[in-house]
């Protein structure tokens, strides 16, 4: 069972290591550590200035975090999600609270967090505006937001958005590693005009979106599914408005008390 564990995370790997010569890159991935090495660096250095230390969300955080390898520069990291996790799963993190994004305000006091991080969880939002206007909130003058999310222009994600409700399911638990990554996806900002326009209404500033192919990474877990996101991902290469994966950057105006 170890030993076929061990072969198929081999396997997975081997796929991923195809991407780059199949032209397939960047990755999310290296995108959003480019971003996060910047927000992070400039938070360390304001935070330096003011005798405080840096602190960090990983709003949806799930299991896994982009922010842990940045874990030296960073004082404190808080994990928010709708659902509890599996103990021990969390240990990256210094704090982890369960709430909602949308409907639940008052979760952090005003101007908490220097960096806030959202990974593909955009697209589970039911009430993004009031998602975005929250962690604005949340987030200290000056400081960072990094959203990654999909793209409802890519074919196969807008394919996939119009299908039944109990269908999605069942495919999401094909290409899942496990039935607990599995989240229903609602898809309401998942443009990048909407995505970007979202941002700035709730009072975001120097909002950019960028895309990536990022299809035959997700759907790694085997060769027919990695496969079908090779297919994807070459399809909309050279096209950036419908490449299948949003990565926004924006930052809350510098101005203390704005909300
Ligand atoms: C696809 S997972 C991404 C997890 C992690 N950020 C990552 O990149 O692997 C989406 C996460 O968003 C969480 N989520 C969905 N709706 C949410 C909400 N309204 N408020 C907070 N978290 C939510 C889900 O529970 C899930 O953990």
């Amino acid at each position: 069972m170890a030993a076929a564990a061990r072969s198929g995370g081999t396997t997975r790997a081997a796929r991923l290591d195809l991407l780059p010569r199949l032209g397939i890159r960047p990755s999310a991935g290296e995108v959003v550590n480019l971003l996060l090495e910047a927000a992070v660096g400039d938070a360390s250095v304001r935070a330096l200035a003011e005798g405080r230390r840096t602190t960090v969300l990983d709003a949806g955080c799930g299991r896994v975090s982009a922010l842990r390898q940045f874990r030296s520069r960073i004082g404190e990291i808080v994990g928010m999600d709708i659902h509890g996790q599996p103990p021990g799963s969390v240990g990256h993190l210094d704090r982890f609270v369960i709430a909602d994004l949308c409907t639940d305000p008052d979760t952090f006091a005003p101007e908490t967090f220097d960096v806030v991080l959202m990974s593909f969880t955009v697209e589970h939002l039911t009430e993004p505006a009031r998602a975005f206007a929250n962690l604005r909130t949340w987030t200290r003058p000056g400081g960072a937001l990094v959203a990654t999310t999909v793209n409802r222009r890519h074919p196969f994600v807008a394919a996939y958005l119009d299908l039944p409700l109990d269908l999605r399911a069942r495919l999401q638990g094909v290409v899942k590693e496990r039935p607990e990554d599995a989240h229903p996806l609602v898809g309401a900002c998942n443009t990048r005009r909407a995505l970007t326009a979202g941002l700035r209404d709730a009072g975001w500033v120097d909002v950019r979106v960028s895309s990536v192919g990022h299809l035959a990474r997700a759907w790694a877990r085997t060769w027919p599914t990695f496969a079908l996101g090779v297919t994807g991902d070459a399809l909309t290469r050279g096209l950036p408005s419908r490449r299948s994966t949003l990565i926004a950057s924006a930052r809350r105006p510098d101005v203390p008390g704005t909300r």
